[in-house]
């Protein structure tokens, strides 16, 4: 029988219409887009079009928009390209970012705190939301950069990101905001509700397109030293020949997107992500959904079984044909506890008793409710073994 992705958040199946568009550039049409030659030319057109769309798809410049290796490289590109130049020229930089981060954003921290940054790092409330409020009271005169995620990978759980960016401006303090797990889930303005926000993370295969590919938004006028020397692709921000055919994907992905964010299909989304939530919670006792009172990104939900061990309930799915996720770290053989839940103030139990589930567009209702009996059926196992 077909497996059950209930892992889309950990990488989205490539849809058939981005392969169809970026397999042309992988042979026949594959001059490299620096040539001045009419295959170069070629390629480069199909570039500036991806560009074109990535920016259409953020309300954006198509200037603005960086290609880059996915959301790692562009969150580390945000962080140090901002914050080096500081540490280069001997002057002091604080950065404030949040502990709910993902690992791309936080060893990027504390790599630049090794270096002489200073950093703070923002706990959650019990809700899985870091407050404008918090912000405002960890800036500090040599507060240079503020970090804070669209939507959290764990729990879904969105960010005030709009309502932070305006404080960022009002102190003259740059804004960067990881978008990877929002993108093509929520509408990114950034004319409108992000127009104070200066960078913004997206990754390709968060959004339908391959891994490997991703863009880093860039607003007109911002300064930032390119990690890595070479051409002058991408403005002088980013060296190296375009990945051709993940760039043409990325923008096809971008396209798709914007006609999915503008059909009922988001809405269809949330209420299939809400069936297997209360599917679940109907056929299971003390269940949990960590951060339910924030708003949430429509395809995620994160489920605590009290007494239940994630690690044996994921086998125990896996083996079923349902590929699920916990948050955790898998550091030298040893399963941490996702750095996200107890930044909520979860124990570290609690923690462990945690599964995540997140859907794709692809998603289908014969596979949730076939996804909710196996996930009950497994827990009630675990609990009857315990
Ligand atoms: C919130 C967030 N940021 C960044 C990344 C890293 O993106 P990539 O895998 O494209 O490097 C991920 C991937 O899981 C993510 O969920």
């Amino acid at each position: 029988m077909k497996r059950i992705d209930l892992d889309a958040n950990a990488t989205t199946p490539v849809l058939p219409e981005v392969i169809e568009a970026m397999l042309p550039y992988f042979a026949a049409q594959g001059g490299n887009p620096s040539s001045a030659h009419a295959a170069g030319q070629r390629t480069r057109s199909a570039v500036e079009k991806a560009r074109e769309s990535v920016a259409r798809l953020l309300h954006a410049a198509a200037k603005e928009i960086v290609f880059t290796s996915g959301g790692t490289e562009s969150d580390n590109l945000a962080l140090r390209g901002v914050l080096e130049p500081y540490v280069d020229r001997g002057e002091s930089a604080h950065l404030i970012t949040t502990q709910i981060e993902h690992h791309a954003v936080l060893y990027a921290a504390e790599a630049l705190e090794k270096r002489g940054v200073a950093v703070t790092y923002l706990p959650a409330n019990a809700e899985g939301v870091v407050t404008a409020e918090a912000v405002a009271s960890a800036l500090r005169p040599e507060t240079r950069l503020i970090s804070v995620m669209l939507a959290n990978n764990e729990t879904g759980a969105v960010q005030p990101v709009g309502k932070i960016a305006r404080i960022a401006r009002e102190h003259g303090v740059l804004m960067h905001t990881d978008a990877v797990q929002a993108a093509a889930k929520l509408p990114l303005d950034m004319s409108g509700e992000f127009k104070n926000v200066d960078l913004l993370s997206l990754s390709g295969h968060k959004m339908y397109a391959p891994q490997g590919t991703g863009a880093l938004f860039v607003r007109k006028g911002v300064a930032l030293q390119p990690l890595q020397f070479g051409g002058p692709q991408e403005r002088q921000r980013r060296a190296g020949t375009e990945n051709v055919p993940g760039v043409v994907a990325l923008g096809k992905a971008a396209e798709l997107a914007m006609s999915w964010l503008d059909s009922d299909a988001a809405l269809a989304l949330e209420r299939l992500r809400d069936r297997l939530e209360q599917g679940i919670l109907n056929r299971t006792e003390d269940v949990v959904v960590n951060a339910s009172a924030a708003r949430r990104v429509a395809n995620t939900t994160n489920l605590r079984f009290a007494g239940v061990d994630a690690e044996p309930l994921l086998i125990a799915l896996d083996m079923q044909g349902v590929s699920a996720s916990f948050g955790a770290a898998c550091m030298s053989g040893a399963t941490e506890p996702s750095h996200v839940l107890v930044a909520m103030g979860l124990s570290v139990r609690e923690a462990r008793a945690s599964l995540r589930l997140s859907l794709s567009r692809e998603t289908k209702e014969e596979e949730i409710d076939r996804a909710i009996e196996i996930v009950s059926a497994a827990v009630k196992r675990l609990r009857a073994l315990a």
